[in-house]
C-alpha cells in the first residue's frame, strides 16, 4: 500500500474532530479522499472546508470506490450496525465511533416513541446480537475494526499506565466519570435513535477505559485479559423529578429527555474481584467531567482529561473573549476560567486516529479493536438489565442462561 485513503461517512461534530487528527497524522502516507452524508449541503461543506474531492450523499457508493480502503463510521449509533457490515462486506477496514452499536427497537413492531419500555433482557439480546454480527463480518472478510474510543489515547492515561506499569502495583479499583449538562441533540432524547440514555452516550467512554484498564493490566501480569465478571447499576431521569421541575429561572440542564436516562452508576467487579466505578450524568454544570482515579495497592493516580490549569483566564463578562474558545460545555466565559490549550489532544483524538493509520498501513492491530467495542456494549446493556431488576448481574450466567 503506498498510502492509506480514508473516506468518512457523515459529516456532524465528530467527524470534524476526526478530520483535524487526520490532518496531524506522521509518519504514514494518508488521504482523506471522500465523505458521504445523507445530507448534500452538509457533506459538501464539509469537503469544501478540508479540500476532499469526493463527496456523495450515500455511503453504498462510497463503499464502491476501489480507492478507498477504510471507512470511518462517523453517523449516528443506529447506523454503526448496518454500515460496519457493509464495510465489512466491502473488504474495507473500519473505524467506527463509540458505541460500536446498541439496541433501538428495531427488531420489533412497537412505536418508536415506546422503545424505552422494552425489557432490558430483550435489548441486552439484541445489542450483544448487533454487535457480535459486526464482529462477525469483520472476521469473516479479514478487515480491521478500529474501536474509536479516544480515552484509550488520551496522553495522561498513557502517562497514567507508565506510571503503574512502573510501580509494580495492583489496581484495586478504577473510578471513572463523563457527565456534562445535557446534549442538545434531539436524537439523544429517544431510546430508538440513540440507544440508551447517559449511561450508553456518555458512559461508553469510561466504561471503555476501565475495560480496557483492566484488559492492559492482565496482558501485562499473566498474558491474560482481566474481564468484567459483574455489574450493578442504577439509573435515573433526574430533571424529571417535581423537585427539578419545581424549579424557577434558566434552565442551564438540558431536560427534555423522552425515554432515556440522565443519571447513571455503574458498580463493576471483575474477575480478579477488584472493583470499577463508571459515573455518567447530564446534570452536571460548570463544564464536561472527563475523570479517571486509580486506586491500587502502592499508589493513587489521578487523572483529568478535560480540565487543566495551565491557562487561567478571567473576564468580567462573558463578551469579553468573543468567539474564542474556553473549553466543552462551559456555560460562560465570565469570571475565572481554564482555556484548554488544545482539548483534542488532551482527550486522545489525534493520538487515537494516529494508531488506526499505523494500524492499516503496517498490518497490525489497533490497541482499541472490536473486542473492546463489543465489551462495552455487552457491559452497557447488562447494566440496563440490573439497574431494571435492582440486582447484581453476573455476565457469564446471564450469557449461560440465554444460551439454555
Ligand atoms: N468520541 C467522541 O468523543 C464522540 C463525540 C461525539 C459523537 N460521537 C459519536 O459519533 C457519532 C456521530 O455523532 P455526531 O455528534 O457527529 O452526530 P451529528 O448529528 O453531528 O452528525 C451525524 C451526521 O451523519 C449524517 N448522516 C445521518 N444518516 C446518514 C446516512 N445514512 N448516511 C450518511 N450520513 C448520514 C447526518 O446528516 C450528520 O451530518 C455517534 O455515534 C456518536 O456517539 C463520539
Amino acid at each position: 500500500m503506498d498510502k492509506v485513503r480514508v473516506g468518512i461517512v457523515g459529516a456532524g461534530f465528530v467527524s470534524h474532530l476526526h478530520m483535524n487528527a487526520y490532518l496531524r497524522v506522521a509518519g504514514v502516507p494518508i488521504e482523506v479522499v471522500a465523505i458521504a452524508d445523507i445530507n448534500k449541503e452538509q457533506g459538501e461543506k464539509f469537503a469544501a472546508q478540508y479540500g476532499i474531492k469526493q463527496v456523495y450523499t450515500d455511503y453504498r457508493e462510497l463503499l464502491d470506490n476501489k480507492d478507498i480502503d477504510v471507512v470511518d463510521v462517523c453517523v449516528p449509533n443506529i447506523l454503526h450496525h448496518r454500515v460496519c457490515i457493509d464495510t465489512a462486506e466491502a473488504g474495507k477496514h473500519i473505524i467506527c465511533e463509540k458505541p460500536l452499536t446498541g439496541y433501538f427497537g428495531e427488531d420489533l413492531d412497537v412505536d418508536p416513541m415506546e422503545v424505552g419500555k422494552i425489557s432490558r433482557l430483550d435489548m441486552y439480546k439484541g445489542a450483544v446480537k448487533n454487535s457480535q454480527e459486526i464482529l462477525d463480518a469483520v472476521a469473516r472478510n479479514n478487515v480491521k475494526l478500529c474501536y474509536a474510543e479516544d480515552f484509550v489515547y488520551a496522553p495522561p492515561v498513557l502517562k497514567a499506565k507508565r506510571l503503574l506499569e512502573a510501580s509494580g502495583g495492583t489496581i484495586l479499583e478504577l473510578r471513572s466519570e463523563e457527565s456534562h449538562s445535557g446534549s442538545h441533540a434531539k436524537y439523544a432524547r429517544y431510546w430508538h435513535q440513540a440507544g440508551g440514555g447517559s449511561l450508553l452516550r456518555l458512559g461508553s467512554h469510561p466504561l471503555g477505559l476501565v475495560i480496557h484498564l483492566k484488559q492492559w493490566e492482565g496482558m501485562m501480569k499473566t498474558g491474560k485479559p482481566i474481564g468484567v465478571r459483574s455489574v450493578m447499576a442504577d439509573v435515573a431521569n433526574v430533571t424529571h423529578t417535581d423537585v427539578f421541575r419545581k424549579t424557577t429561572g434558566e434552565r442551564w440542564l438540558v431536560d427534555e429527555w423522552h425515554d432515556v436516562e440522565d443519571w447513571a452508576t455503574v458498580v463493576l467487579t471483575f474477575e480478579d474481584g477488584t472493583k470499577g466505578l463508571v459515573l455518567s450524568n447530564d446534570i452536571t454544570l460548570g463544564g464536561i467531567v472527563n475523570t479517571l482515579n486509580i486506586y491500587a495497592n502502592n499508589n493513587v493516580i489521578k487523572v483529568d482529561m478535560a480540565a487543566n490549569d495551565a491557562i487561567k483566564a478571567y473576564a468580567p463578562t462573558t463578551e469579553v473573549f468573543g468567539d474564542e474558545y474556553i473549553s466543552e460545555k462551559v456555560q460562560t466565559k465570565a469570571g475565572w476560567s481554564f482555556p484548554s490549550p488544545d482539548e483534542d489532544w488532551m482527550r486522545g483524538y489525534p493520538q487515537e486516529i494516529q494508531d488506526f493509520m499505523e494500524a492499516v498501513y503496517h498490518d497490525r492491530d489497533p490497541v482499541s479493536n472490536q473486542i473492546l467495542g463489543h465489551e462495552v456494549v455487552r457491559v452497557t446493556y447488562a447494566a440496563y438489565l440490573s439497574a431494571e431488576q435492582g440486582k447484581r448481574i453476573d455476565l457469564a450466567e446471564l450469557d449461560a442462561s440465554l444460551k439454555k
